[in-house]
């Protein structure tokens, strides 16, 4: 959002030479654009209304999660380790939402302990468990020991839930990030009737007092650039919803982003605009709260990734590889889903890009690809610092250290300044976790 082009065609980001950011941090670096997070948290907030929740998997980190909290998100947290980060960061426990298709008894202890917000119910399983945890006197005391999470002997409040419904809508994304399907592991069937079960049995325990069950929630998939595909799962759950009377309704998070040239992505106005739209016409009551998970919207267009550019190597009668100084290990997506991204240089960022290469990673094996077929200016060298755009989400927070290579330091920029928000691992970091 702040990116702008200097007087000899450098980037720059809030103000701040992105070829200079390389040398003061070193590479691989994620770029995040301080000013672009806060729009998109605050336009999140603007569509959907109280109770959005920013999906923390796109990217967490201390920073994050306060930036999302003081700019009004709820924070999903899927793990007990995303939970961990979002209450280190100071985010109050009302304004989490727990998530995840195996939460571990430790992890819904946790979450019952310092009094999540919501609770989002994914199996049978998980009822029993939470129908052992508050039986028992103080799930405190389940705490883990680790000093994962501060722990809490005060009796839990009660818990509000939600129940996750698999509606059977297809979406056109790749398979892997599809989950609104019948055969899938995530949530209860509508179709099968286990949806209707799980309120069965929670109702129950709604009416032992023990938890309150609040609504219902649904998630189809992500890079969605479909709204209809919403709308289409919105009225296949209003059939199921509208009856049960119920005040919360969560349509998870999916909204696609532009990852590429040609790409056009609907905005966050458009999907909540139509979501709305098809909550009205299927009869779901306005007093319902509707709202959204959205992760990779907020974060992916606000961050860019750079590289340093080590090998040239021309494969003659086949292709120029571009080696840079990370790859596989600070981005999977291109061997895991396919996916696309451009490549520039930051300093020359007007230059014709007509040299065709492929940019790869420093990674022992021929699928660590960042970008399968790229575009560079011709006058491309070693030394060049290298900029992949759009990798804010599901880049950093699916790192590795595949090949023992340390994972990437992160800074924000804003008004001429930039902040180390994650640092660079180090060798010795590679060493802390062997006994
Ligand atoms: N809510 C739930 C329950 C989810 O499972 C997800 C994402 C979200 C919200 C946020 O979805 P988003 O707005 O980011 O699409 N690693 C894959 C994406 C996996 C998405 C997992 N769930 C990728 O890099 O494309």
């Amino acid at each position: 959002m702040t990116s702008s082009v200097g007087p000899e065609g450098r980037l720059r980001v809030a103000g701040v030479d992105a070829v200079e950011l390389a040398e003061e941090y070193g590479t691989p670096l994620f770029v995040y654009d301080e000013a672009h997070l806060r729009e998109r948290c605050r336009e999140a907030v603007a569509e959907w209304g109280e109770g959005v929740a920013y999906a923390t998997k796109a990217f967490l980190c201390v920073a994050m999660a306060k930036l999302a909290y003081e700019e009004g998100m709820c924070l999903d947290v899927s793990t007990g380790g995303e939970l961990h980060v979002a209450l280190a960061a100071g985010v109050a426990p009302d304004r989490l939402v727990l998530h995840g298709n195996n939460k571990s008894e430790a992890e819904l202890a946790a979450g019952l302990a310092v009094g999540v917000g919501r609770i989002v119910i994914d199996s049978f399983d998980e009822i029993d468990r939470i129908e052992r945890l508050l039986a028992l006197p103080a799930p405190g005391a389940l705490f883990p020991a680790d000093g994962s999470a501060p722990p809490s002997t005060a009796p839990p409040g009660r818990p509000k839930v939600l129940v996750r419904v698999t509606p059977g809508v297809e979406v056109h994304t790749h398979e892997f990030v599809r989950t609104g399907q019948d055969d899938s592991k995530f949530g209860f069937g509508l179709a099968s009737g286990a949806a209707s079960e799980a309120i069965a049995r929670l109702r129950r325990l709604d009416a032992q007092g023990t938890i309150e069950l609040v609504g219902v929630h649904c998630h189809i998939g992500s890079q969605v650039f479909a709204v209809d595909a919403f709308v289409q799962a919105i009225q296949v759950i209003a059939d199921f919803f509208a009856p049960l009377g119920l005040s919360e309704l969560v349509v998870g998070g999916g909204l696609g982003v532009a990852y590429v040239t040609g790409e056009e992505a609907p905005t966050m106005a458009n999907w909540a605009g139509s979501v709305r739209r098809a909550c009205r016409e299927s009869g779901i009551p306005d007093s319902v709260r509707v709202t959204a998970e959205p992760g990779r919207s907020i974060v992916a267009t606000a961050g860019m990734t750079l590289y340093r550019v080590g090998t040239i190597k021309d494969v003659p009668g086949y292709r120029t590889y571009v080696s840079v100084d990370g790859g596989i290990s600070d981005n999977p997506r291109p061997v895991l889903y396919g996916s696309g991204y451009e490549a520039f240089l930051p300093r020359a960022t007007a230059a014709d890009r007509k040299r065709p290469i492929r940019l790869v990673g420093k990674h022992c094996e021929s699928g660590d690809v960042v970008v399968s077929e790229g575009y560079v200016p011709a006058d491309l060298a070693v030394g060049d610092i290298l900029a992949t755009p759009v990798t804010g989400a599901y880049g950093h927070s699916m790192a590795s250290n595949y090949n023992k290579v340390p994972r990437a330091a992160v800074v924000f920029v804003a008004e001429g300044e930039s902040r180390l928000v994650v640092r660079r691992e180090t060798f010795d970091d590679l060493l802390r976790y062997d006994v």
